[in-house]
């Protein structure tokens, strides 16, 4: 099989962190191109079960073809992974060993040019995962008012030049110039200093694409799901590129892991509160100089891992 077209971050953590049974269940959100997945099968004994969701379903099939050669159990299913308690109740599988979200984009989805992801190549302004269900670019930025786009810019893609950014972007839809990357790339250059350009570019078109696949609403959904589904002594473990992504997985994991929630005028502990999680790592898990330098993208990515107690 030829190089696939994902390198796949902090591999050796994920499945150090996350493998606590090698007869284990193992349910993996974003399958992607398998790269986590073949690690963790892999490791595996021939009793243990990988199952494998993607809501793109051409990852689904290179990953099809490159887990077959392990001995373990895999399913694979094509399927936003906010729905995996329903997989898994599919399967028959009350709980699982470990559940592990890789979340955002693949490097694949990002380089083809014919996707909407990139501002590098010129194409329809697509950027779901999932093209056959949801809203695309093209309609949300076409059909939508300019407080709704600005709040996308400004709270997802984090930029601070959202309301002249938002302002080039709906003038443009007004003339029928909002349907392709490069109509939204010049929107955006039309407002922005030259030396910010790329910055800016990647900022806005990372803001749509979380709003266009509903990015944090899976991840909440997906979280608030975990405890009920996890066995004791199993673990979740997430990987996330986005600030905003991060501070959702650190805030659950801290909330589900409290163990009293007595006033602090109380000398000793009445409230009984019994924790769902304990936090594997106090810190999120980093990918180290190495590993930076040889896949840049890995610069950005926070590991958290929690086991259910
Ligand atoms: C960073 S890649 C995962 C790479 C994978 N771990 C590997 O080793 O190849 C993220 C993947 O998650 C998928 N994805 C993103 N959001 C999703 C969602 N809500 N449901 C299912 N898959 C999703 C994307 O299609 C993409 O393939």
């Amino acid at each position: 099989m030829q190089q696939p077209p994902h390198i796949p971050i902090m591999v050796d953590a994920v499945v150090n962190h996350l493998l606590t049974d090698k007869n284990g269940i193992y349910l993996d959100g974003t399958t992607g191109f398998g790269g986590h997945a073949s690690a963790i099968m892999e490791k595996l004994n021939p009793t243990g079960t990988y199952i494998g969701l993607d809501a793109d379903p051409y990852a689904l099939e290179y990953a099809k073809k490159r887990l077959s050669v392990h001995a373990a159990f895999c399913a694979l299913h094509h399927v936003n992974y906010r729905y995996f308690p329903e997989v898994l109740a599919s399967m028959e599988i009350p709980q699982v060993t470990g559940l592990f979200f890789d979340i955002g984009i693949s490097s694949y989805q990002i380089d083809s040019g014919d996707r909407g992801f990139s501002f590098q190549s010129d194409s329809p302004l697509d950027m779901r995962f999932d093209t056959s269900s949801g809203e695309s670019t093209r309609h949300f930025l076409n059909s939508s008012e300019f407080k709704e786009i600005g709040m996308v810019i400004r709270n997802y893609g984090e930029e601070r030049n959202w309301k002249r950014i938002t302002r080039a972007i709906v003038n443009a839809a007004s003339k029928g110039e909002m349907e392709t990357t490069f109509h939204l790339k010049a929107a955006v250059e039309s407002v922005t200093h030259q030396n910010f350009e790329t910055k800016t570019l990647a900022r806005v078109f990372q803001g749509i694409r979380i709003h266009v696949n509903g990015e944090l609403d899976s991840l909440e959904m997906a979280l608030e799901s975990s405890i009920d589904c996890l066995k004791p002594g199993g673990r979740i473990g997430v990987i996330s590129f986005h600030s905003l992504e991060d501070r959702i997985v650190k805030r659950f994991f801290k909330k589900q892991a409290i163990t009293c929630t007595c006033s602090r005028e109380i000398p000793v502990c009445v409230c009984d509160t019994k924790p769902n999680l304990k936090l594997v790592s106090r810190k999120a898990i980093v990918a180290d100089a190495e590993e930076v330098a040889i896949n840049p993208r890995s610069r950005s990515a926070k590991f958290r891992v929690a086991e259910r107690v």
